[in-house]
Formats: structure tokens, sequence, C-alpha cells
């Protein structure tokens, strides 16, 4: 009997500008990072069973999947979204191995999703492995979650950062210049999405689009035009942070790390003043790193409510964080 062993490996990712725009078909712009999450195993029977080298609990799940958000320990729902998703028929058993901190927001869930997508054989494109994956999770944990952060993961591109057009699906790498390091670091604070306010920012912006239309392109005064100052602030988050994304884009590819930096922090501001979603905790981190030394802009990365920040520096500054460097997407190798 040939027994087909697998090794799959998916990286992190941190969004470096563009938060809260993916479910609204806006820009965003994260790049894979060198944390990766792995996943090593035997394929074949009717289980997934994994166990973790970064979380505790076995996961011990029989296939077919039915209902991935009861299965315990919770990590395992995002191994049993997948392959609920991907109606998997043949188990695996092995181990997992991240070095993607859980609960920082660089995506370790997103991360451990694709690697198990691959590992149980989803051989789409970086786009469907991504969709699928994005799906997953939603069945998973039930958070309205966009598709930046599978997507980044999938189709990550060596020293590049990625814009994605959450509209139309299109990813355009940008090379990152040797002159711009970004850092990430922790708040402190663990960040969890499964009962924070996530799903309700993204009800807010769907009821600012049913009334002014797409907000990526909403005019000033189309935003001006709401009435309710909370959707007002939600509208024009979403609409300037696109913006900054596209200028944060030209600014890259220019070198020109200075004008990246105050991007960085004017984002930073939006999603504490208009989208509310930054915390004390995450402020305080923003605002020491904007006086240190040979750093250009800091803001926080992804979701919010806890987590990281992400700084772009001089390369000779040293920060306390993970330095993460351009990588990228996810891999899988078979054999016997
Ligand atoms: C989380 C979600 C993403 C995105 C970010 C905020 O990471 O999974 O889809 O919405 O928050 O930009």
């Amino acid at each position: 009997m040939t027994v087909t062993r697998v090794h799959a490996v998916a990286p992190g990712r941190v969004n470096l500008i563009g938060d809260h725009t993916d479910y609204m078909g806006g820009l965003a712009m994260p790049m894979a990072v060198q944390l990766e999450t792995s996943v090593t195993a035997v394929l074949g029977g009717s289980m997934i069973e994994l166990r973790s080298d970064a979380i505790p609990g076995r996961v011990d799940i029989a296939l077919p999947i039915r209902d991935a958000s009861a299965v315990e320990p919770a990590w395992g729902r995002y191994v049993a979204g997948v392959a609920q998703e991907l109606g998997a028929a043949i188990g695996m058993r092995g181990e997992v191995r991240s070095s993607v901190p859980a609960g920082s927001g660089l995506s370790s869930s997103a991360a451990l999703a694709v690697a198990c997508a691959l590992a149980l054989g989803d051989t789409g494109t970086p786009l469907q492995v991504a969709e699928r994956c994005q799906r997953a999770e939603h069945l998973a944990t039930g958070v309205p979650c966009g598709i930046m952060d599978q997507l980044a993961i999938t189709a990550g591109v060596e020293g590049h950062a990625l814009v994605i057009d959450c509209a139309t699906l299109q990813v355009t790498p940008v090379p990152v210049p040797d002159s711009a390091v970004f850092w990430v670091v922790h708040s402190g604070q663990h960040r969890q999405l499964v009962g924070s306010a996530y799903a309700e920012r993204r009800q807010q912006c769907e009821r600012a689009e049913h009334l002014i239309g797409r907000l990526p392109s909403a005019s000033r005064a189309e935003i001006d035009s709401l009435t309710d100052p909370l959707l007002r602030r939600r509208a024009r988050h979403v609409r300037t942070e696109c913006d900054r994304v596209e200028a944060f884009a030209a600014s890259l590819a220019a070198a020109d790390v200075v004008r990246c930096g105050e991007l960085m922090t004017a984002s930073h501001e939006s999603l504490r003043g208009d989208f509310e979603v930054s915390t004390p905790e995450l402020d305080r981190v923003v605002e020491s790193l904007r006086s240190t030394p040979g750093v250009h802009g800091a803001r926080l990365t992804g979701a919010g409510f806890g987590g990281c920040v992400v700084a772009l520096a001089d390369p000779a500054v040293v920060l306390a964080g993970w330095r993460v460097t351009p990588s990228a997407g996810a891999r899988v190798e078979f054999s016997n």
C-alpha cells in the first residue's frame, strides 16, 4: 500500500494599509510574511487527527463534517470548516506547527485554513483556494470576514506586497524596496473576532452602501448626504482608506518611505476616529512608535480590537517585535 505524506505550508500576512475595505469591495494592501503555519500529515482513513505545537488540545474529527462550528477545541473549527467546504472524504493524521502568533491580527487562522485546504488536496487557483477558505471561516466561526487574509496567503509573492482590488479580485504585486522595512509590534491585547464588533461594522457599512451606493467610489457629497453621523463616519473611512491604498502603492513603488509612513499614520487615525476599531493599547503603541527615530509611520493592522501594529522603519532601526519580510504564498508537497 502506498502511504501519501503531505507537507503544506501557509504564511501569515500583515496588512500594510487598507483595513475594513475588503468586504465592501475596496482596496487592501497586505503582504505574506515569513511567519508560517505548516501541516505535516499522512493521508488516509476517514478521520482528521491533528495536534499542534502552538495551541493545546487535539483535533479528532470524523468525516464527513456537517457542522464545523461545533468542533472542540476551537482551533479545530477552522480545520473542520475547510474539510466541510471541500467535502473531504479522505482524512489525515499529523501535526500542525506554527510561528504565526495567534490572536494578533497576523491571520493565524487563515494560515491554518489554507494549509489544511492544500493538505486535503485542494488544487484550485490561489483565488479559488482563498474563496473556499473564506467560506470555511464563515462556516467555522460565523464571522463574515472578507477575502483579504486568505488571498494574501495564497497569492503572496516573495519581495512584494499585494494590492488587492476586492471588487474584481485582481491582485497586483508591488515590489517592496530595501529601504522599507516593516515591523509588527504586539499591543499586548489578545484579539478575538468571534463576538467582536466586526460583524456590526460590516452591517453599518452595508447600511451606508444601501443609501448611497458603492462606498469605495462614493463622492464626498454622497458621504456628506448621510444623515446618520455614525454611518457617515464609517463610509468616510472606507472611501478615504481606499484612496490611501492607491497613494501608498504608488509611494512604495517610488521608494518614498516618508510619504508611505504619513499614509499609514492617516490610516490609523481614520480607523481610530471614523471606524472606531482601535483601542487605548493600540493607540499607545502607535504613539510610541511614531516618536521613535527612524520610524516613518505606524498603524493598527487587521481588524483592530487589539492585536498588532505595523510600523514602517529605516533598515537600521530595531523595534521590539517581529521584523516581517514579504514572502511567497502557500505551497504543498506530496510524497510516498
Ligand atoms: C480581518 C478579516 C479581513 C479584513 C480585516 C480588516 O482580518 O478577516 O477580511 O476585513 O479584518 O481589514
